[in-house]
């Protein structure tokens, strides 16, 4: 990643006109990762904030990150390994996924990390095997209706298993250190993490009969981002209120954990990207860029269709009327397919620039040089 330290940090169109780099590139903000930062610390006070690098693990953000205070949650040794190279204090790191590798469990515990998630009777013998003695937390299935990404399939036991996996644990000499749920990210529903915290309340109870009282509520990831696609837009704040309220509820009060990925950091970046065609085809006008879901934009794969983003022009046209495009990234794939709504002017002509908003989270650490096309270069500013 390149630093640009002149700059005052903001991703203007004026801004971003005078950037003279061959594109496709990808610009993000310390100032907005900061300002996102301190948004979570502002309506989750007392919360450990765990940014889940697998949105985005350029060393650059990693650092800004780190030096700001903030924790990871973190889902292989690799990425762990990209955290030794920062020199991060393994008291600020979990290890999220509840299914995990024996050998990174052990690479974990030997660093010095002693958080690890589970959801399962033999996931907990991995554990107590490969970190005895180490913390734990016990992964409950969430209601993710609402989600773009549901993970409930994959992750998570059902509430009625919690208490008894958390009694296994401290009979294996591990520490019932807490419980965790994921809503599914992108989440629609700002009730979503309130109504996973009231199934707890009978769990807690259960627990106390136990003589366990748990340390931890994590309460995942999720936060959504304002993309073109996105169905309706909630806030931080919205979700904060609701989710509070629900937590004052239990029995007692244990720390509450986040683990933001994509709210931390998807509003942080743009890409930058010229238009290398424009083709009349299939009752659509396509433009052709030089980035596309492959080298650039994953989670905009036609296929999954998950992510729309808002698409504006470099060059202002104001004499031009905006009309509906289909964007195309420039690979010989069927799949390759930005959207085929951007609202554009009409006269945008090939060598034309188009910044592509908010593409910071799960972008960039699933490029693929499918075609040969590389990882667009990355600018800090
Ligand atoms: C365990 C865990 N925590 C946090 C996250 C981050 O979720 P999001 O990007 O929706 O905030 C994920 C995403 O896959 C996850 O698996």
């Amino acid at each position: 990643m390149n630093k640009n330290s002149h700059i005052d940090g903001e991703l203007t169109q004026e801004f971003l006109e005078g950037l003279q780099h061959e594109t496709p590139f990808f610009v993000f903000s310390k100032k907005q990762i900061l300002e996102n930062y301190k948004e979570y610390k502002k309506h989750f006070p007392h919360a450990m904030i765990q940014y889940a690098m697998k949105a985005n693990f350029e060393p650059e953000i990693l650092e800004v990150l780190n030096e700001a205070g903030i924790g990871f949650e973190v889902a292989s040794a690799y990425e762990l390994r990209m955290l030794k190279e920062l020199k991060v204090d393994p008291k600020k790191i979990v290890y999220g996924t509840s299914v995990k590798p024996a050998s990174h469990i052990k690479e974990f515990f030997e660093y010095g990390v002693d958080r690890f998630a589970f959801d399962t009777f033999d996931e907990l013998a991995k554990i107590a095997a490969a970190a005895p003695g180490a913390r734990v937390y016990a992964r409950m299935i969430a209601n993710d209706a609402g989600s773009v990404f549901q993970f409930s399939e994959k992750f998570g036991t059902e509430v009625e298993n919690i208490a008894p996996l958390l009694e296994r644990a401290k009979e294996l000499g591990l520490q019932p250190y807490g419980i965790s749920f994921h809503v599914g990210s992108q989440a629609s529903n700002p009730m979503a993490w309130a109504s996973a915290i009231e199934k707890l309340a009978p769990v807690l109870e259960q627990l106390k009969k136990m003589d366990i009282e748990i340390e931890m509520i994590n309460i995942g990831g999720g936060y959504p981002c304002a993309y073109a696609s996105a169905e309706k837009n909630i806030t931080l704040e919205e979700i904060a209120e609701h989710t509070m309220k629900a937590f004052k509820k239990l029995p007692y009060q244990p720390k509450i954990m986040l683990e933001p990925g994509r709210g931390m950091i998807a509003n942080t970046g743009v890409v930058v990207a010229s238009i290398i065609g424009k083709v009349e085809r299939s009752g659509n006008t396509w433009l052709f860029l030089d980035a596309g879901a492959y080298n650039a934009l994953y989670e905009a794969m036609v296929f999954q269709g998950s992510t729309r983003y808002h698409i504006t022009s470099m060059r202002p046209l104001y004499n031009s009327k905006e009309v509906l495009f289909a964007i195309a990234g420039p690979t010989g794939d069927s799949l390759d397919v930005l959207t085929r709504e951007a609202l554009l002017p009409q006269d945008i002509e090939v060598g034309d620039k188009l910044i592509i908003h908010d593409v910071g989270a799960y972008s960039l650490v699933a490029c693929n040089p499918f075609n040969g096309f590389p990882k667009p270069s990355v600018y800090l500013v």
